[in-house]
């Protein structure tokens, strides 16, 4: 991959100086001087998906100039490196191949002279067999019942996505009770142990490395309170799996070999769903509905890869993404899905996108002087319109979004999807267009008797703020899967852009290795004198409350 600062390129220099002249163009003007805008800034994929980039502050000349930065910083280059296995996670010295898992060409992926394809098909046979078992109750617990309940225990890339994709797929949902073990704090396992029964249950022990703290503190819990239920430690077989490239670590915990679904290390946690990680998802929508997830994966991949910068997806919401960044100084992305099935969408995205691109040092080792990834935040539709919209439509920031919603409605009862759609249409209007557009047609003045010139000013909307909008057909496991590669793939330009890893996290490993050594101390009762004087305070103010 070209290692060079963004902000040194001509195209970069060439941006700043579009920026100067068109940052305070309206929309209004840009709508009102071309009347093919939407024609020409929106995108179809298939009758599946249409992307509308046209309520954003751009113009031709600003797609261009994006283009050109994307090709300076030799994104095709990039992508291509990625998809063939090159170490693009250069500091764990890892490929990045999560593409892999879901390739559903019948191409080899030559990995150190080796195709991987036959053991990721291997895997996927074994997700297959195993979750067709659970299913249709030929696999049994303990006591010969069947399996009613699956609980996974992972966190971070180990639960965001599984637990967001079998909620955004309910609709697709068989019988099996679906629970996701993620927090260290006992209050998840306290609720659990009152809900579910042994004997009809089995445990997924989701962990790439098989070392997270939360993950195994909660797994040991799970196996003692199993353990002093049944009495056997045999019966752990029927009811015990990992998700794991550590297998002698999860065999050591008392899983049965064969119980044990492989991971490899070219594939992230936060982009592992594809993989045995997504063992959860085919066990509750089915191995059939699973594989159609990575369908829509692998045409979103295609895509990524022949369409040409000008009309691809990922590409544009990234350069987007960037002008808004880099360029406005926007510091945050909303997304803001118009669909109750989607609700942990936002929170997904906000690990995959942080935990990538939240970084500060360049491809080079040099601090970068450019900003880098943006802060993810949302919630679904029509929540949000009550709660900070107000923010985004006359606050002093500017917050890009996106827009995603359904055309049709899993769940039609009378008119509500109309409804929820309407606000969705409205929303992004209003929020580009204010109420200059209804002045101009006396709409606006006359509901509000706008006559009073004070109040006047606060009910002035300015509009000028972007938003992309998502409409899909149908959120269904194609779509997701095409919905969930489309961020994957705008996160990974925007890194390759911001020349940073975007595939490393060691973000999160000093509060890792601080609160091991506080653990220590709390144990002891007795802080040895290593930290700030605040923190000092705080554990001895504990330790002595917890003496009383
Ligand atoms: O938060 C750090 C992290 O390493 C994530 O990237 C990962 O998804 C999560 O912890 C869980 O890791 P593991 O699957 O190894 O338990």
């Amino acid at each position: 991959m070209k290692n060079i600062a963004p902000v040194k390129t001509t195209s970069w220099k060439e941006l700043n100086n579009h920026f100067q002249e068109i940052k305070h163009v309206h929309l209004i003007d840009l709508f009102n001087k071309d009347k093919d805008r939407f024609k020409k800034f929106s995108f179809t994929f298939q009758n599946k998906l249409l992307l509308d980039i046209s309520k954003n502050r751009i113009t031709h000349t600003t797609v261009q100039l994006l283009l050109n930065l994307a090709n300076e910083m030799n994104l095709s280059t990039a992508i291509q490196a990625m998809f063939s296995g090159s170490n693009i996670n250069f500091t764990e010295k890892r490929p990045v191949l999560h593409t892999a898992l879901r390739n559903k060409s019948n191409n080899q992926i030559i990995l150190n002279g080796f195709d991987i394809m036959p053991e990721i098909k291997f895997v996927l046979d074994k997700i297959q067999s195993f979750s067709e078992q659970v299913i249709s109750g030929k696999w049994k617990g303990y006591s010969g019942k069947k399996i009613t309940t699956v609980v996974n225990v992972g966190i971070g890339g180990s639960d965001l996505g599984p637990k967001m994709v079998t909620d955004a797929l309910k609709p697709y949902k068989n019988h099996l009770n679906m629970y996701f073990i993620s927090n260290i704090d006992s209050t998840e396992l306290f609720q659990l142990f009152k809900i579910i029964n042994f004997e009809t249950t089995i445990f997924l022990i989701s962990s790439k490395t098989f070392t997270t703290q939360e993950t195994m503190i909660n797994a040991k819990t799970i196996k003692r309170y199993f353990l002093k239920k049944v009495g056997n430690i045999e019966y752990m077989d029927q009811h015990f799996f990992a998700v794991t490239m550590a297998f002698r670590k999860a065999e050591n915990f008392g899983i049965l070999k064969s119980n044990v679904f492989r991971l490899w290390d070219w594939v992230g946690g936060r982009y592992s769903i594809w993989s045995a990680m997504g063992l959860s998802i085919a066990l509750s929508i089915g191995f059939k509905n699973f594989s159609q997830l990575l369908s829509g994966a692998y045409d979103m991949d295609v895509h990524f890869q022949q369409t040409n910068f000008g009309s691809n997806m990922p590409v544009l919401l990234a350069l987007i993404g960037i002008w808004y960044n880099n360029f406005f100084n926007t510091e945050t992305e909303a997304i803001l899905p118009y669909d109750q099935y989607l609700h942990r969408l936002p929170e997904y995205i906000q690990q995959s996108n942080m935990e990538s691109n939240g970084k500060n040092i360049d491809r080079n080792g040099n601090q970068v002087s450019w900003q880098t990834g943006p802060i993810i935040w949302g919630t679904v539709g029509t929540n949000g319109q009550h709660s900070f919209y107000q923010l985004m439509h006359q606050g002093t920031k500017l917050i890009p979004c996106d827009f995603i919603a359904p055309i049709v409605s899993q769940n039609p009862i009378y008119n509500h999807h109309e409804i929820l759609l309407s606000n969705f249409f409205a929303q992004t209007h209003a929020l580009a267009f204010g109420n200059f557009f209804y002045k101009q047609d006396n709409i606006i003045s006359s509901k509000y008797n706008m006559k009073n010139q004070y109040i006047e000013k606060f009910k002035f909307f300015e509009g000028n703020r972007p938003s992309n909008t998502l409409l899909f057909h149908k959120i269904d496991p194609y779509s997701l899967g095409l919905l969930i590669a489309l961020y994957e793939h705008k996160i990974f330009t925007q890194g390759v852009i911001f020349n940073i890893f975007s595939f490393d996290q060691w973000g999160v490993e000093l509060g890792k290795q601080i609160s091991q050594s506080i653990y220590s101390d709390l144990s002891n009762k007795n802080s040895i004198l290593n930290y700030d004087d605040s923190t000092l305070g705080l554990i001895n103010y504990y330790n002595k409350s917890t003496l009383c």
